[in-house]
């Protein structure tokens, strides 16, 4: 059965393929189908749609479903198309017409665009969150690992001394410029697209600031195609701040899988974190950080994926669009799991000392030894070519502790403080009180 059947209802086939694997992905919609549907019941009683008393029943019983679904006792039957199509059923079968009454000035097509906007803006948050947390740690692991010095690469070659605090502040600042992007997809989820409708609007003067404030949106799409073609745009602006954050961890497992290889050693994990071969008794393998090495550039090929689908949709609603839900949720849900895996392996990361003053890395010195030189008033250029001609002659011995870095974000001077207001301020560009408060208001 569904909401719009008429006399004749679609053939089997059709219906499974239109459908799909939105049941599964609309299950995560539910709490906020349900918080929607509160916001538009309560806003109907206010234009003369629903009286007092059935937006009263409506709101109870729609609260009633919230806790449902919170306990996990709320299913998509079998045969019903959709979440949205499911509370609605629920509805009138427990409160009769008034259940029927709720979609008046409503489309399905605004009303998944509502629930996906508050979805995300609930990912966003969850992913804030996680990355808040890996951050703090790893400028924990900078601000003790500042003294311990390990090589710096550039073409995969010897570069220069590098170190554990450099490496790991490197990756907390990464993951900070990382929430700039995911800010921009904040800003679109957190506009109200419910009144859009079809998205064409509707003749009942239905009030969209009021459902905005009671969301808890920081605005709304005011014109209701640009809020329809908002679909599609959010989940390419969110897929693109996913990519972002999962880059910089694709980076970090990267390098940790080779500074775990025997030829490194630079770290090390206890055995319980790392995994065994079933025929070489001796492996110790890094199996979690390939594997979000291998998520993360999955979620990296979801713009690309988001960006296809859109392509040469014209104006107004599409099916096409809800495919979207199988790229980005499954997406969101194994980044936030990157980012705990990320946590939990770092928090017993240990870290090889002293691997500088093994002489094998002496030509890690190199620039030290030529910049000591243009202090005591060589020029550059011939002190680069005194030290290249020792290092070909073999009379290149320098002193591996040696080393003097003080400017901003260097060795010497890894600027922390700065890089954790970076932060700070990063988070504090999340207008999350404000959602909250709306939500906390409607659900009680
Ligand atoms: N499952 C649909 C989606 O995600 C819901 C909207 C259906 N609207 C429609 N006009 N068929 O897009």
């Amino acid at each position: 059965m569904k909401l719009w059947q008429k006399e004749v209802g679609n053939k089997k086939e059709v219906e499974s393929f239109t459908i799909g694997r939105d049941p599964e992905f609309d299950l995560i919609l539910a709490p906020f189908d349900v918080l929607g549907s509160m916001a538009h019941a309560q806003m109907l009683s206010t234009i003369g749609l629903l009286t007092k008393a059935e937006n009263d029943q409506l709101q109870n019983g729609l609260k009633a479903i919230y806790f449902e679904i919170e306990k996990g006792q709320f299913e998509i039957a079998p045969g019903v198309e959709d979440v949205h199509s499911q509370v609605e059923f629920l509805l009138t079968e427990r409160f009769g017409d008034v259940g029927k009454k709720l979609h008046s000035g409503r489309s399905r097509n605004d009303q998944v665009l509502v629930d996906l906007k508050l979805y995300y803006r609930a990912a966003i948050r969850e992913l804030v969150e996680e990355t808040s947390i890996l951050f703090d740690l790893l400028l924990k692991l900078s601000e003790k690992h500042k003294g311990d010095l390990m090589p710096g690469y550039t073409h995969t070659q010897l570069a220069m001394p590098s170190s554990f605090g450099l490496w790991f502040s490197s990756i907390a600042e990464g993951l900070s410029e990382d929430l700039g992007l995911l800010q921009a997809a904040f800003d679109l989820s957190n506009k109200n697209p419910l009144g859009s409708a079809a998205g064409y609007g509707s003749s009942f003067p239905l009030n969209r600031t009021m459902t905005t404030e009671l969301l808890g949106f920081a605005d709304l799409h005011h014109n209701v195609i640009n809020a329809q073609n908002s679909r599609g745009k959010t989940e390419r602006t969110l897929a693109f701040a996913m990519s972002g954050l999962a880059a910089t961890l694709n980076r970090m497992a990267a390098d940790i899988c080779v500074f775990m290889n025997q030829h490194f050693a630079f770290v090390s994990f206890p055995d319980e974190l790392t995994t065994g071969s079933s025929i070489m008794p001796h492996k110790k393998n890094p199996d979690v950080f390939e594997l979000i090495r291998a998520k993360t550039n999955q979620i990296q090929a979801i713009p690309n994926t988001v960006s296809l689908l859109l392509t040469n949709t014209t104006t107004g609603y599409h099916r096409d669009l809800q495919l979207l839900k199988e790229e980005i949720f499954p997406g969101l849900a194994t980044l936030k799991s990157c980012l705990e895996m990320s946590t939990f392996m770092l928090k017993s990361i240990k870290i090889k000392e002293n691997i500088l003053k093994d002489p094998f890395y002496k030509h890690l010195f190199s620039v030290e030894v030529v910049n000591e030189l243009v202090l005591q008033g060589i020029p550059f250029r011939d002190a680069y070519k005194q030290v290249g001609s020792d290092i070909e002659k073999g009379n290149f011995s320098p002193d591996q502790s040696k080393l003097n870095h003080t400017h901003e974000g260097s060795i010497g001077n890894l600027s922390l403080d700065a890089i954790e207001e970076k932060m700070n301020k990063a988070i504090k560009s999340f207008d999350f009180e404000k959602m909250d408060t709306a939500i906390k208001l409607l659900i009680n």
